[in-house]
């Protein structure tokens, strides 16, 4: 899934370097887990996870991918849809609600009417997010997943489970350069292609992982693992207005939007970590406050934290280093239609408690 600072490529890089430095144990903690990338990795590497993001966007992409560890069987559910089935049973029980996910007639809804050309056309700027048909299969989709749970026909897990797909499969189909803070004037190839709903893998580690969506600051009282693991935003750049609509879409609250692209309200979603100032009283809370044998922190060098600051935070508590590589970055410009190579240098600062 496209979003800034997803760990997908690095993962490996990552767990090697911190092989390579000692830095292993049996429980891990993702405090910033955005798409879920890095402690999905230590997930299948069998460690015991606990995962956090103040978005909630990512939280059900967390109760879908960490939290859970079974293939859906939806019980519950299958009996109502099975008459309205197309009859096919190929593949898992999750395969079937997907197929009958796609097979439902599209309806107007929440996005259809605001991030739609067709429904905004009143706008000055009609907004151009999803085309009128994309727009109307995911207020079908996200509606029925909705009318399920209500039903009692679906289990917690089975709910985020089908929300993850939704948001897994939004983002294939968006008309975007990279974030939803502003779509694109012209129709990207990928945003017009019908939407199909798409299944997540199930990753099973038969341990008792645990979810949050929650500041990461107020979380750590409660924290004890081997690794803590923070990759917070490194430039002032919020998250929250860059993902909306997926925030919308995973919320399906109707919320009041204002401005060209429709944005919500993000105010009780504001990052301290955007800023030099906070990110390093915030850093500090959570080193001295959590309870873990290593502390890592993904950082790059453009970062607004300074890398002397980090450290002399982090030296109080245990032997601290930074392991620095490089990565070359795709940095599209602001119509998404060229992309140049940035190499940026990640770090990671480790640190051994009481060393
Ligand atoms: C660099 S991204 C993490 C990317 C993630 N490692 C991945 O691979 O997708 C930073 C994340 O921190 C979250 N975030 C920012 N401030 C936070 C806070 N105070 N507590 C919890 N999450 C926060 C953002 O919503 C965003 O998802």
């Amino acid at each position: 899934m496209r979003y800034i600072g997803n760990k997908q490529n690095l993962v490996d890089t990552i767990y090697s370097i911190l092989g390579a430095h000692g830095v292993e144990g049996t429980s891990f903690c993702d405090l910033f887990s955005g798409t879920t990338s890095v402690a999905r990795f230590f997930k299948q590497k069998g460690y015991r996870i606990i995962s956090n993001d103040i978005l909630y966007m990512s939280y059900c992409l967390q109760r879908a991918y960490i939290e859970n560890n079974s293939s859906p069987t939806f019980e519950s559910l299958l009996p109502h849809i099975a008459t309205n089935n197309s009859g096919k049973m190929a593949g898992d029980n999750l395969d079937r609600v997907i197929d009958y996910l796609n097979s439902i007639p599209s309806a107007e809804g929440f996005i259809y009417s605001n991030y739609t050309p067709a429904g905004t056309y009143l706008n000055p700027v009609p907004r151009m997010y999803f085309t009128a048909e994309n727009g109307k299969r995911i207020d079908a989709i996200r509606a029925m997943i909705e009318s399920w749970l209500l039903n009692g026909w679906l289990t917690q897990a089975e709910y985020y489970i089908l929300i993850a797909c939704l948001i897994e499969s939004v983002s294939l189909y968006a008309n975007i350069s990279g974030v939803y803070a502003a779509f694109q004037k012209q129709w990207d190839p990928r945003a017009v292609k019908r939407l199909l709903l798409r299944p997540i893998d199930i990753i099973d580690n038969g341990l008792a992982n645990e979810s949050y969506c929650q500041d990461g600051v107020t979380l750590t009282d409660n924290i004890d693992v081997d690794i803590l693991y923070l990759d917070p935003p490194y430039n002032e750049r919020q998250y929250a207005p860059n993902y909306h609509l997926l925030e919308t879409i995973a919320r399906y609250d109707d919320p009041p939007i204002r401005g060209i692209s429709g944005m919500r309200d993000y105010s009780s979603q504001k990052s301290r970590f955007c800023n030099r100032k906070t990110a390093l009283i915030d850093l500090e809370k959570i080193v001295s406050t959590a309870r873990y044998r290593h502390f890592v922190l993904s950082y790059n060098s453009e970062g607004i934290m300074p890398r002397d600051k980090i450290l002399e935070i982090l030296e109080k508590y245990g032997r601290s280093r930074v392991v620095e590589f490089t990565y070359n970055r795709f940095k599209s410009n602001s119509r998404g239609t060229s992309a140049t190579i940035k190499t940026v240098k990640e770090q990671l600062y480790i640190l051994n408690y009481g060393e």
